[in-house]
């Protein structure tokens, strides 16, 4: 090695040990002034000599690299989740399930980052690939933006070839930075860290990222047994000598139930004052050896849980309770609330969902609420704060005509309905739900589109989508159209005709029809034709449909209005058989139950094996119940399928059924 060879390398060290400590340590080491300094010369010295540059050098971090496409990824070993559990019993539950198979076993306690989960591969201890999870088995190569996170080392303390894993996350601070900037540059702010994350991965120019900030956190090793690991806590060891950011200080230890809930009660105290976002805890049965005694189900691994934080709560006012009209002409009132952030976004509005619920509530405008996001995502009043109530407010009042026609509401059970079919608000509801993503998922006809293509009498009818294309010319007339949106809206039409029958049954709208009602009629009857002639009887008699939805289905084509769209689209070239996804679904529509200790299958395993094949599992033994399968010791579920004459496996016979 020369001499500058030499000066350059120590440079890096120089930089990557400062780099180290600031980022991964979150102890500064040298002055600002002096870490310039030193990347000023290295930067010099590499354009002077760039046959010199090398892998480890920091000057690689500003990004630059601009890529075409992301090129898939196929991970080595999937990149698999935990099952998310919520509450102490299914602490309680998971505790003992492992007690079964391993009755010493401890676990470490981690906390759940809120980012997204990356792969990092390392050859002779130089990063070499970044990848994001995808689908598990499959996932993107983000290399060039994994290159620019700084706690991220691009070289090794060891020279080692290694898989490393861990959440790619974007800190509160550097979120807020980031969406300040958004805000002056007058862009969409993102609505959590994590999606600002996801965002900026998923960048094809590496300089987005690198402004961005973000970071990782490394918490897991595919293959600890290469490297004579024994336990998670040494693979969180073994990860921190290596270089890694790992959360050493706030990870834990536990022998039991009472260990883990102290310790997630300690994590969500401190959870706030944390400079990162985490939705929980994650638990790991710290041996390998009794990990790999527990093993996997089929989707998930049975030596681990992710305990989720309850939903957070916000207390805001109501300001407003608006009456909207959906599709099937039900009328929702919705509270409408000062603007406030719950689990990472602004909200304002929540579904009240009927006037019972109002009145229960006793919910009135001018109330303090409290506001939560039900799994995370969909906003719902919880609590209305009657005490905090200072003035007389007006109590609740149904509507008694509709927002949008005037027509008299009509009260069915619960709910109040719009009976007026030509009612704008139904038709354009049920307009957008024909073409939404889970129906016929026609890219470009959006809420928005759909209410200016109905104003302006381009649709009107769920038929007149399929005629858009004779309407090209007066399209492109349109403002924010031009000849390429156009072209691609006609062109997602036309896909859309090649739809599966479970989609455009779904798409339909009719009343208790739902995806999976759907998919099961679609594969029961596998065309249209043979849904329109199906006896009520017969629609009754197949599982999980019953008598309401069967007596709406048998409604809904015994009116002849709609049996004229269903020919119009027909003859517009809209597929109406049930096309088979290849994947066996052979056992859609039966209803299977368990009941004995089985032997060779672990109960939740066998269950999704059955649901797999698209059969429900159920608890109880019902006329309905396809058949039981029985292990050892079954109890009553097994005389009440005997009393009712139903089919019974064991679980020997499971074999042929599932072949
Ligand atoms: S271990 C087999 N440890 O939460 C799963 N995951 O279901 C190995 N996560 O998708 C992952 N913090 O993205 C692990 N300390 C932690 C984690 C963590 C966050 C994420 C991860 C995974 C999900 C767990």
């Amino acid at each position: 090695m020369n001499n500058i060879e030499k000066r350059m390398q120590e440079l890096i060290d120089k930089i990557n040990k400062a780099s180290y400590e600031y980022y991964v340590n979150d102890n500064p080491s040298i002055t600002d002034q002096e870490y310039d300094d030193y990347y000023r010369e290295l930067l010099t010295l590499e354009e002077k000599y760039p046959e010199l540059k090398k892998e480890d050098s920091p000057t690689l971090r500003v990004g630059g690299k601009v890529i075409d496409k992301f090129e898939k990824v196929y991970h080595k070993y999937p990149m698999l989740s935990f099952d998310d559990i919520f509450n102490e019993d299914e602490i309680i539950l998971f505790v003992e399930r492992v007690r079964k198979t391993c009755p010493n076993a401890t676990y470490t306690l981690e906390p759940k980052m809120d980012g997204l989960s990356g792969s990092l591969i390392y050859e002779k201890g130089i990063l070499v690939r970044g990848a994001t999870r995808g689908d598990g088995l499959v996932g993107e190569d983000i290399t060039h933006n994994v290159k620019t996170i700084k706690s991220i080392p691009l070289k090794l303390n060891k020279p080692i070839d290694i898989e490393v894993r861990g959440e790619i996350y974007m800190s509160k601070k550097s979120f807020e930075e980031c969406n300040k900037e958004r805000s002056a540059n007058n862009e969409q702010l993102f609505a959590n860290p994590r999606n600002a994350a996801a965002g900026s991965v998923r960048q094809l120019d590496s300089s987005i990222a690198a402004k961005r900030n973000l970071d990782f956190m490394a918490y897991f090793l595919p293959n600890p047994g290469d490297y004579s690991i024994k336990t998670q806590a040494e693979s969180l060891k073994f990860l921190k000598d290596l270089g890694f950011k790992t959360n050493y200080k706030l990870n834990g230890y536990a022998k039991d139930v009472k260990e883990i809930i102290n310790y997630i009660d300690d994590l969500a105290i401190k959870r706030k004052s944390l400079p990162f976002e985490i939705d929980g805890v994650v638990l790991k049965v710290d041996s390998l050896f009794d990990e790999e005694k527990l093993g996997f189900t089929q989707r998930v691994p049975r030596w681990g849980i992710a305990y989720k934080f309850p939903a957070e709560e916000v207390l805001t006012t109501l300001k407003e309770i608006k009456f909207t009209v959906g599709r099937t002409g039900k009328i929702t009132p919705n509270a409408i609330f000062n603007p406030v952030h719950v689990a990472g976004s602004l909200v304002s509005k929540a579904t009240l969902h009927n006037e019972d619920y109002c009145i229960e509530k006793d919910i009135r405008v001018g109330d303090i609420i409290s506001v939560r996001k039900a799994g995370d995502v969909i906003p719902e009043v919880v609590e209305v704060k009657k005490e905090r109530r200072t003035e007389n407010l007006s109590k609740f009042e149904m509507i008694e005509e509709c927002p949008m026609c005037g027509s008299k509401l009509i009260k069915i059970d619960a709910n109040h309905y719009c009976k007026n079919t030509l009612c704008p608000a139904r038709k354009i509801e049920s307009l957008i739900h024909f073409a939404s993503r889970d129906t016929m998922n026609i890219e470009g006809l959006g809420e928005r589109i759909i209410e200016d293509f109905y104003n302006l009498g381009f649709i009107t009818e769920i038929s007149d989508i399929y005629l858009l294309p004779n309407h090209k010319e007066d399209l492109m007339e349109l403002e924010g159209f031009g000849e390429k949106s156009v072209n691609n809206l006609l062109e997602s039409i036309e896909i859309s005709k090649n739809n599966s029958l479970e989609k455009v049954l779904f798409a339909l709208g009719i009343r208790y029809v739902g995806k999976k009602t759907a998919k099961i009629l679609a594969s029961y009857y596998k065309n249209i034709d043979n849904i329109i002639n199906a006896p009520l009887e017969e629609l009754i008699n197949i599982n999980d449909i019953g008598e309401t939805i069967a007596k709406s289905i048998r409604s809904y084509f015994d009116n002849q209005k709609n049996i004229v769209l269903i020919d119009d689209l027909k003859k517009l070239g809209v597929n109406f058989e049930y096309l088979s996804t290849g994947k066996s679904e052979k056992l859609t529509g039966q209803t299977y139950v368990l009941t004995g200790s089985l032997i060779k299958y672990k109960r939740d395993e066998l269950t999704k094996i059955l649901e797999d094949l698209g059969a429900k599992v159920t608890s109880s033994v019902t006329k309905k119940t396809t058949a039981v399968i029985v292990g050892d010791k079954p109890g009553s579920k097994y005389d009440k399928a005997l009393k009712l004459g139903i089919k019974i496996y064991k679980e020997e016979d499971i074999e042929e059924l599932l072949a």
